[in-house]
């Protein structure tokens, strides 16, 4: 089974995407499934939306949104992107995080490339796993 990313964003709920440590939480809880499923990626808060990419077998991460998708924490999520890749671009294990860089673009109108643009940049500036 090959190897695939997915990259969503989605709106949270409350105050979720503005507060680190509500991110940091979700990161916290998540690295025993990722390390477990061989998942990994990269989550980013920023304007009350969650920008996330995830990357694993096609079987590991359709169990993880499955997970993802009943999260009250938030809703609206859109798919932006779900292709296979050669290689990992975010081969964190616990889930790169943070808020997104000064003068990122809104999540509201990302396109997937847009999408994977702003999440490398973060994960390069951060050297991951955790930045703020
Ligand atoms: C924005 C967001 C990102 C999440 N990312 C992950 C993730 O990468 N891995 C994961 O297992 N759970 C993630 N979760 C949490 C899942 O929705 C779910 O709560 C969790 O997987 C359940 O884990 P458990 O079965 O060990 O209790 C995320 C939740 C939110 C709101």
């Amino acid at each position: 089974m090959p190897l695939e990313r997915l990259i969503y964003v989605s709106r949270a709920r409350g105050s979720a995407a503005d507060d680190l440590l509500t991110v940091s939480e979700i990161v916290g809880a998540s690295a025993a499934n990722n390390r477990r499923d061989d998942v990994t990626g990269i989550l980013l808060a920023h304007q009350g939306r969650f920008l996330q990419a995830v990357e694993g077998r096609g079987a590991a991460l359709e169990r993880l949104m499955a997970r993802i998708e009943a999260d009250p924490r938030h809703t609206q999520i859109e798919v932006l992107e779900r292709r296979v890749i050669a290689e990992r671009q975010f081969p964190y294990w616990e889930m790169a995080h943070g808020h997104a860089p000064e003068g990122a673009p809104s999540f509201d109108t990302l396109d997937a490339k847009g999408a994977f643009a702003v999440l490398s940049a973060a994960a390069e500036l951060a050297g991951a796993p955790e930045f703020s």
